[in-house]
Order: C-alpha cells, then structure tokens, then sequence
C-alpha cells in the first residue's frame, strides 16, 4: 500500500489531424491515502482513462507531479498495476500461465511465479480453472483473470479502467461484490474509474467527480458507509442521496456539444 499524490497534473495530446493541443486534464490534484478506495466518474472524454494512464506513466505529463509515499514517479513501474476495460489476456497460455507471466517478466522464477499465481487465482475465486485457456472463460471469469494477474504482482497502487463495464448488467454486480470482497482481503491503494455511479458509491472510500473535458475535480465525495457492503445498500436513503448528488454533478461530454440536455435523464 502507498500513499498516492497527483499535484497540479496537466496532461494533453497533439492531435495528428491538425497538430492542434489539447488538454485532456488540467490541473488536476488528489491523494488517495494508503489504501484508500477512490473512485473517479466524469462524462465521457473528459480524461479518466488519460489520468489513469499518467499515473501508470504510460503517457508524460506536460506539468504537475505524481508521487507514490512522498516519492516521484517517471515512467512505468512494477509497484502499479492497471487492470483494462478487455480482459487482454494471452488466449495461447493457460490461465495460470497468464497470471504468472508478469512475474515471469520481472525475473521471478517459474515455480515461485505460479504459486504466487495460483494463491491469486483462489483469491478471485478461479482456482479451479488454473489449466483453462482464457477462451474456455465466460466474460466474467477472464475479468477475474484479468484482476489476479494484476493483483499477482503484488502492486502497492492499482489501477482499474471500467474493469466490469463489458459485463451484463446481473455479473457486474456479482463481480462488484466480488471486488469488495478481494479488495477488503487484500487492501490496496485503488484509483478505480467507471461510468457507473452506483458501482463508485458502493466501492469507494471518495468519489471524485471530473468536469468535462479538459478533466479538473468538481467534487471530492467521501461515501461513509460502513463495510462490508451488501448490495442492498443501494436502495438506503443516504446511498441514494449520494447518487443523485453525483447525478446532478455530472455534466454533458464536452463532444455532445451545446444542447438542452432534457433527453440525457
Ligand atoms: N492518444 C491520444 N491522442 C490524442 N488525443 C487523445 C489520445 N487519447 C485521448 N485523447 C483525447 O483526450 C481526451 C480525453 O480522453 P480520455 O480517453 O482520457 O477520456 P475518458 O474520460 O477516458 O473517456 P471515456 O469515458 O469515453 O473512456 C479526449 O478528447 C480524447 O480525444
Ligand atoms: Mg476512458
């Protein structure tokens, strides 16, 4: 677990049709705590996945910094780990051989790396799938996959990009419970995006809630509901007051353009 601070974070993209800039976050700030559940929301484009990708140090800010426990971070590093929207996983390995590959990649022996993998797959419920191949996995399971290969790793920050977003509605809940549980077994600082105001509420310590683009925080939302969660918290008075409050934050996708908006609730 690291404590995670993102300081005046501007981050853009020169756009290859016209090599116009654009600004996809803008001085944009946050700590999560060490192992701190923070969840981000904010109308489409308006640069979550960006942010995630800054902190991952997938893409160089152009200002700001980010620092895990006080120490700034350049580049990649072993001690983040992000968890895509697409599973991704490698369809000519097994499932166990998936989940140990990126501790393969960092030099770990093979029979250390598989018994990491194969704790990790117990943890997220898939023991018994070690020997599949990612394609003999039904979309819920391969995002299971998908979470123990980050989680094998062993990363002190995870990054999760709308993890549950290609699952049908009934899953998604069952895998949101799944994430709380995995999450109170194995407490790690997590910045967790997703359109799903509920899902945030539900598994969060804070919802921040982005502008449109360019991203910057219009609210900071803690969520004290007391945990372990059921599902059923979702119907209380204070969860759905909390809901609606993000609802009435959340603007347009600055692409939708100007328009009266009556038809987007
Ligand atoms: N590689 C890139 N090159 C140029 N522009 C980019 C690139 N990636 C993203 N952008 C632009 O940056 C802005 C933010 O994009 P980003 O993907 O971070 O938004 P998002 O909030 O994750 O959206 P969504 O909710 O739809 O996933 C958008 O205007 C997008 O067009
Ligand atoms: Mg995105």
């Amino acid at each position: 677990m690291a404590r995670l601070d993102v300081q005046n974070l501007t981050v853009g993209y020169v756009m290859k049709r016209n090599q116009r800039d654009l600004t996809a976050v803008q001085e944009l700030s946050f700590t999560a705590r060490a192992g701190e559940f923070v969840a981000i929301v904010g109308p489409s484009g308006c640069g979550k996945t960006t942010l995630l990708h800054t902190i991952a140090g997938l893409v160089a800010p152009q200002q700001g910094q980010i620092a895990l426990d006080g120490r700034p971070i350049d580049g990649p590093g072993r001690e983040r780990a992000m968890v895509f929207q697409s599973p991704a996983l490698l369809p000519w390995r097994s499932v166990l051989r998936n989940v140990a590959y990126g501790l393969e990649l960092q030099g770990v022996a093979r029979r250390q790396a598989e018994g990491i993998a194969r704790e990790c797959l117990a943890l997220v419920g898939l023991a018994d799938f070690a020997e599949s191949y990612p394609g003999e996995l039904s979309g819920g399971m391969q995002q299971r996959a998908n979470l123990a290969r980050a989680l094998a790793v062993q990363p002190t920050v995870l990054l999760c990009d709308e993890p549950l977003s290609a699952l049908d509605a009934q899953t998604r809940e069952y895998m949101q419970a799944e994430l709380q549980r995995i999450w109170l077994e194995r407490p790690t600082t997590t910045v967790y995006v997703t359109h799903h105001i509920a899902e945030a509420i539900f598994l969060a310590d804070r919802v921040l809630v982005l502008s449109a683009s360019p991203g910057r925080i219009k609210a900071d939302l803690a969520v004290d509901l007391p945990r372990p969660r059921s599902l059923s918290v979702q119907r209380t008075p204070a969860f759905l007051a909390l809901e609606e409050r993000i609802w009435s934050l959340l603007e347009r996708p600055a692409w939708l353009g100007a328009n009266d908006g009556s038809a987007a609730r």
